[in-house]
């Protein structure tokens, strides 16, 4: 008999996560879901569960920017022997602010958050994944991830970490059976744009996609072995401009979107 298969989702009370969690449950998967907000977990499982009373889904709420979080989840997940074929790495902020004037605990709790504890996580749970010779791996990247980002230079080079290592690892655990795919994403309507203080940049006002349409882009992507996936036409335009320019232009144009004061 075909076993069923469990995705693991972090950053899944909102925006792009809960959309995710929308299109792993639609096609068969049950949930391991996890973000610190635990009423906003319960209220998406309430959600799903409607419309979904077969499935199974297991929350697991915690504040994964915290260095031991990965470990504490992956004990968890032992001990109620939960088996996941698919990690999704989604959760993450930014921070729109000159870097010389910004809160070094800030910065480096989102480094934690969008890289430490992605690799982190990762590692716990790829073994698993190659010793069945099968398994998913899903990280959420940006389009900053390919250009150098003024006024928010460390949320830019996280998302730059993010590319890099998912394609990497998409050649590297291929002959494992793995799927490694890293999705890019635009400026899209979720709780980022407040979060990050951009809602008003530029760049926000040009247009953002839903995050339903961007969960649904991820998803075909994941399911067909993708190493990268950059849902909508402005996007992939956006990265092909940032390729046929010269870095020292590209720089600066970003700059101009992302001026502050
Ligand atoms: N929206 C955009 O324009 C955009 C563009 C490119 C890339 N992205 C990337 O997409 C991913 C998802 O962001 P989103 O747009 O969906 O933003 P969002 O609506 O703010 O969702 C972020 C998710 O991450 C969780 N989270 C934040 N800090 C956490 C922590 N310390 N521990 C555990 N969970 C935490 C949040 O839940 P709690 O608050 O409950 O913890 C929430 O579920 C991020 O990696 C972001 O960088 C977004």
């Amino acid at each position: 008999m075909k076993r069923e298969k469990t995705v693991l989702i972090t950053g899944a009370s909102y925006g792009i996560g809960k959309a995710l969690a929308g299109e792993f449950i639609r096609d068969g998967y049950h949930l391991v879901l996890t973000a610190r907000s635990e009423d906003k977990l319960t209220e998406v499982r309430s959600e799903l569960l409607e419309k979904y009373p077969q499935r199974s889904i297991h929350l697991f709420p915690m504040d994964l920017s915290l260095p031991n979080a990965p470990a504490m989840l992956a004990k968890q997940l032992e001990n109620q022997h939960l088996n996941v074929d698919v990690l999704v790495n989604n959760a993450g902020y930014g921070l729109l602010e000159k870097f010389h004037t910004s809160d070094i605990n800030r910065i480096l709790n989102m480094i934690s958050l969008n890289v430490n504890n992605l690799v982190h996580l990762t590692a716990l749970l790829t073994p698993a994944m190659t010793a069945q010779k099968s398994g998913g791996i899903l990280n959420v990247a940006s389009i900053a991830a390919y250009v150098p980002g003024p006024n928010m230079a460390v949320y830019y080079a996280t998302k730059a970490f993010v590319l890099s290592f998912s394609e990497a690892l998409h050649e590297e655990l291929k002959s494992y059976g793995i799927t490694v795919t890293c999705l890019a994403p635009g400026p899209t309507k979720t709780r980022f744009g407040e979060v990050s203080g951009m809602e008003a940049s530029l760049i926000f006002q040009m247009g953002a996609q839903n995050a339903n349409e961007v969960a649904q882009k991820a998803y075909q992507g994941f399911k067909k072995g993708k190493a990268v996936v950059v849902p909508g036409f402005k996007n992939k335009l956006t990265i092909l401009f940032s390729r046929i320019f010269p870095r020292t232009w590209v720089r600066k144009v970003v700059h101009k979107i992302q001026k502050i004061g």
